[in-house]
């Protein structure tokens, strides 16, 4: 067994000796960089994903002194030793090289890796600029990898941090005009415990909806919010009104089941980034309330569904999970979207779950 104490991490040197061994017998080397000062399971799976861009995977560390620089006085968490070795633990990590300034510029110049891999919403354009052009020069492929949503750092700080919060259940109001599957999909999930959950408002602009008598006779605290007749009016009195609801109940996240009416401000600032929808498609293609008959007037084979962020554009927030559904032939509309249902209530109470682990 190796002796841990003995463990060293990878000088650059070293770290470009694999990469030229690598070019030599036709392979790449991927190289991701970063501080990874509590490793979670967004970090696992991100430097997974890194790894299989190519034939081993080099993470560049960031000492301590570089960490405090980029993320303030309190971090790291774990001093630099010990963070490259629990990185080098990883299956899909080779080597793990430290180094002490705040970007990656010079590590990069040195190693001249295959691939870089940079996870998060960056796009090649808004990487740092001497990293970027460190990796042009060095004819390196640039690949912007998603990260897992819900998973970061900061997260994990403030809910150990936070007393109050640690361990509760997450409170959801769940807003819909319809028949309520996905909500009892909800309830089922909360009591199987499969979702660490509670439905702290059910509300709808329904007052006849299968969803309002759904959360009426589980007990949960039901509201009808009057938005008048059309359908495409969400005024801003009725707006106001889901709001105080929503923040009176003290919901965390705000879940959207077919709710058919389009968020505006205030509540989509109040509760940005909190805000989920399921959507009967595979997003982004068959946005809309006709999603279901739009797929089959085209003729598709296959259609889905979608669980994304809200934001102001209709269908158009952060895609969290998808599952797909096949097309049969001689489906209708009714038929396809109970198949699409029956994904939807498997997904959405596991997104919101994941949502919770994170
Ligand atoms: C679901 O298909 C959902 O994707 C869409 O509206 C439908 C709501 O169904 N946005 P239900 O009211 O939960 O049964």
């Amino acid at each position: 067994m190796p002796d841990p104490a003995a463990y060293a991490p990878m000088s650059a040197a070293e770290a470009r000796r694999l990469r030229d061994t690598l070019q030599k017998q036709g392979k790449k080397l991927v190289f991701t960089n970063g501080c990874f000062d509590l490793l979670h399971a967004g970090h696992v799976r991100y430097l997974q994903q890194a790894r299989e861009l190519g034939d081993a995977l080099v993470v560049g560390l960031n000492s301590d002194a570089s960490v405090r620089e980029l993320k303030g006085p309190t971090r790291p968490l774990n001093r630099e030793r010990d963070r490259a070795e629990v990185l080098a633990g990883l299956r899909a990590v080779d080597g793990v090289v430290v180094f002490t300034d705040k970007r990656a510029t010079e590590l990069i110049e040195a190693i001249q890796p295959h691939i870089y891999a940079k996870g998060g919403d960056y796009t090649p354009e808004s990487l740092d600029p001497g990293e970027r052009a460190a990796l042009q020069k060095a004819g390196t492929q640039i690949q912007i990898l998603s990260l897992v949503p819900g998973r970061s750092t900061t997260k994990i700080i403030e809910r150990m941090t936070n007393a109050e919060d640690a361990g509760q259940p997450l409170r959801l109001g769940v807003l819909g005009s319809g028949a309520g599957s996905n909500l009892r999909a909800l309830i089922q999930a909360i009591h199987d415990q499969a979702l660490d959950a509670q439905i702290v408002a059910a509300i709808s602009d329904h007052a006849d909806s299968g969803f309002l008598r759904i959360a009426q006779q589980e007990g949960l605290p039901a509201y009808h919010v009057d938005a008048g007749k059309d359908p495409r009016r969400f005024d801003e009195s009725a707006q106001k009104k889901v709001l105080q609801l929503l923040q009176e109940a003290g919901a965390d996240i705000v879940v959207l089941t077919g709710f058919m009416r389009i968020l505006k401000e205030p509540l989509l600032s109040a509760f940005a980034d909190r805000i989920v929808n399921v959507h009967p498609s595979l997003l982004p293609a068959y946005k809309g309330a006709t999603a279901v008959q739009d797929v089959l007037d085209e003729g598709e084979i296959e259609t889905g569904c979608t669980v994304h962020l809200v934001n102001a554009d209709i269908d158009a927030g952060k895609i969290l999970a998808q599952v797909k559904v096949p097309i049969l032939i001689g489906d209708d509309a009714e038929q396809l979207h109970a198949r699409i249902k029956k994904q939807e209530h498997i997904l959405l109470p596991k997104v919101l779950a994941e949502w919770r682990r994170d």
